[in-house]
């Protein structure tokens, strides 16, 4: 979350201003930083806000995102009735924690663990708690080999490309493991076996691999990484596991890509996770993740909560947590079933597909990816277009409504601007038709109006997209 300082109220409007209709009384001064003395009608309270939310963007034109933007009436109501239930609390809503445990049941299932292995997992926020979860077990297992050998364990490094998302960024910083990243160069924008290889050592609690990335929506290649740590071990001894991350292609790979082997038939991926809110089609907060066996997950992290005048172990970084957005994902997963899944996901990748053509056909960009591994992909302006930017671009659609981000690769390509568009559920043939008329609308208007280059500070303010 952004931290927030405390405002200095003299310096703004210290009130909001509130249209009168909305009042009986004369005058309503609603103080904007303090909490008000006296309360206000439902009414008046849900019209005040909702006119404070309305220049948030259209959450459906929002192309930048890869969180689930649309969901359908039964599965609102069903969240919606589902609002006060507690994650945490088992054994209030013992039914809450046996969808739970069936949801648990069918991603591993769908994510092929070995049968009779006791796949153990749990749901989380979204992906970058289940990424701290299993970067978490990577440290304490390998801390507890270390130390059962007798060897020093004060310097744990985990194993990434430069295009990780920032949660395992976070996840070094917050316990102290150095990150060793691959950088990302042309022709290469993920991590690869080699690569991952020559940076490991004694001291690697693991390699993370991507599926897909969240750069450009391809997927690293896990087998290939995976054998190339075969032989690491083969040659120096270390046994390293995978993590894989699949926050968008943990539900994508399954439907569309069946015969890649990416998850549990790859004897080195150790856990994988995902989030249930991205292509697992549920509105915001809900991940997973999943250990393939239990001793891949060290009894120490494990915390029991009552159930049913029992004990439930857990795992978790925060307590109390929303229970509807469980109940949404098994509900979709009723709803849906793998057809259906199978069928959201190509939808979107056909558009995709269509798209990045129709992009291509332009003459203006070069595509690095397609969306034939997520239905995502990037692109950049050619070399010899120097009047505009896809920062310009970028712009240009947002007064549309569409938010198509632009942003700079991470090293060692720091010096290449890109824009990406991720295709989601609800993202319709006609909308992406549309998206089209429109760049090349604004294509037109930028060459005939060559941009003079912002000022640093605004710049600087085009990069703030966050991944
Ligand atoms: C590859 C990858 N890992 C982790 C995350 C973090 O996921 P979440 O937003 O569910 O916490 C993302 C988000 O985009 C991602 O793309």
């Amino acid at each position: 979350m952004p931290l927030h300082t405390k405002v200095d109220e003299s310096a703004r409007d210290a009130e909001l201003e509130i249209n009168p209709i909305y009042f009986r009384e004369k005058t309503c001064e609603i103080p904007r930083y303090r909490l008000p003395e006296h309360g206000v009608l439902p009414r008046t309270a849900l019209q005040v806000v909702r006119d404070e939310l309305i220049l948030d963007g259209n959450a459906r034109l929002n192309l930048a995102t890869f969180v689930t933007t649309w969901m359908e009436p039964e599965a609102e109501l069903l969240m919606a009735e589902c609002a006060p239930k507690n994650m945490i609390d088992k054994d209030e809503y013992p039914q809450t924690a046996e969808l739970e445990r069936r949801c648990v049941n069918i991603l591993s299932n769908l994510w092929n663990a070995p049968a009779g292995s006791q796949a153990t997992g749990c749901s989380t926020t979204g992906s970058s708690e289940a990424c701290m979860l299993g970067g978490m077990a990577l440290l304490w297992r390998w801390r507890a080999r270390r130390q059962a050998a007798g060897l020093d364990a004060a310097k744990p490094n985990l194993v990434m490309g430069s295009n990780v998302q920032v949660c395992w960024e976070k996840f070094c910083r917050y316990w102290q493991v150095e990150p060793r990243y691959v950088p990302m160069v042309p022709g290469r924008l993920h991590l690869r076996g080699a690569e991952a290889a020559a940076k490991c050592d004694e001291n690697t609690i693991g390699v993370v691999a991507i599926l897909g990335s969240t750069m450009d929506g391809s997927y690293e290649p896990v087998l290939e990484i995976s054998q190339a740590l075969d032989q690491v071990q083969a040659e120096h001894g270390c046994d390293i596991p995978v993590h894989v991350d699949g926050a968008s292609g943990g539900f994508v790979a399954p439907f569309l890509h069946p015969d890649l082997e990416w998850d549990f038939r790859v004897p080195r991926v150790a856990s994988i996770n995902t989030s249930g809110h991205k292509y697992g089609l549920v509105y915001p907060g809900v991940g997973w993740v999943i250990w393939r066996t239990p001793d891949a997950l060290p009894e120490d992290l494990i915390f029991k909560v009552n159930y049913l005048g029992g004990e439930m172990p857990t795992f978790a970084l925060n307590f109390s947590r929303p229970g509807a957005q469980v109940a949404a994902q098994y509900y979709n997963f009723l709803r849906l079933g793998s057809q259906g899944y199978q069928h959201v996901q190509q939808t979107c990748q056909d558009i995709a597909l269509y798209l990045s053509g129709e992009i291509a056909k332009m003459g203006q960009f070069e595509l690095f990816t397609d969306g034939s591994d997520l239905p995502v992909f990037a692109f950049k302006l050619r070399d010899d277009i120097t009047t505009y930017s896809v920062f310009d671009l970028s712009e240009r659609l947002r007064q549309r409504g569409w938010q198509v981000p632009a942003y700079t690769f991470p090293a060692d390509m720091t010096d290449t601007s890109v824009m990406r568009i991720v295709i989601r559920n609800g993202f319709s043939m006609d909308l992406a038709s549309l998206l089209l008329d429109d760049i090349r609308l604004q294509l037109r208007i930028l060459e005939h109006h060559p941009q003079t280059q912002p000022p640093p500070e605004i710049q600087q303010m085009r990069q703030s997209f966050k991944h």
